[in-house]
């Protein structure tokens, strides 16, 4: 029987951080003002054991994919050398069973100081940039962003990682959940932020479409 193209791929959710910054009214996480930061050393730890999962489940895969995410990766600042811990870690267990192990981040690019962002991008580059497949982030119609602010300020990291990951192989995707609250929003009357909220939706649909041009080449 044909293996469908999933069955070859041997998948991981790696969820590295239970807070974020933000307080999306749907999300399953929770940040209140109780929310307790994790420790570094219990992502390394829980790490540890996922790469040790993999080593065991690998055989007969042709890839293995993780999916990193949280809460939220990047806002917190000062965690690269946690960061880079960890690829180092993949490559060498990639090395070790031979196989390729490809990432995805996903990040709620709501926060001005991009640097640990870019920083472990570049790392990942340097080392290895096959590790990276790419990175997605949260274009939720509703309950992310409470202000214009909010949405000014995701479209202007938006572009400046797309302009990064168009100059790399790896692809930058733009994702929704359709919530309750999104299809309300959708059939809202038109205040000021609905409004620039779907002006920057248009604007994202053609950035698709650009994406799909800068990956023919
Ligand atoms: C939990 S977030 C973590 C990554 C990052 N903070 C972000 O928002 O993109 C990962 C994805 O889950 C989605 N999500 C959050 N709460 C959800 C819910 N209650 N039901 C379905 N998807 C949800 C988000 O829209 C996002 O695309
Ligand atoms: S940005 Fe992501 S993790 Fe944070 S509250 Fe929103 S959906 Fe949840």
């Amino acid at each position: 029987m044909r293996k469908l193209i999933r069955d070859t791929i041997l998948p991981y959710d790696f969820i590295a951080f239970q807070e974020c910054n933000n307080n999306c009214i749907f999300c399953f996480q929770k940040n209140t003002a109780n929310t307790h930061f994790t420790d570094e050393a219990d992502v390394l730890e829980r790490f540890d054991i996922l790469l040790a999962d993999i080593e065991k489940k690998h055989i007969g895969y042709k890839e293995v994919q993780i999916d990193m995410t949280g809460g939220e990766l990047f806002f917190r600042k000062g965690l690269e050398q946690m960061y880079f811990t960890m690829f180092d870690k993949i490559l060498e267990l990639k090395k070790k069973i031979n196989t390729p192990i490809r990432c995805l981040l996903g990040t709620n690019l709501l926060y001005e100081d991009t640097a640990l962002l870019f920083n472990v991008l570049e790392y990942i580059n340097k080392i290895d940039p096959t590790l990276l497949r790419g990175i997605f982030t949260s274009f939720d119609f509703a309950g992310r962003f409470r202000t214009i602010q909010k949405v000014e300020l995701h479209r202007k990291n938006t572009l400046k990682l797309l302009d990064y990951t168009g100059k790399r192989k790896m692809y930058l995707a733009v994702v929704s959940v359709l919530t309750k609250e999104a299809i309300h929003k959708m059939m809202a009357p038109d205040d000021k932020l609905s409004k620039r909220i779907k002006e920057v939706y248009d604007e994202y649909y053609v950035l698709s479409q650009k994406y799909i041009d800068v990956s023919k080449e």
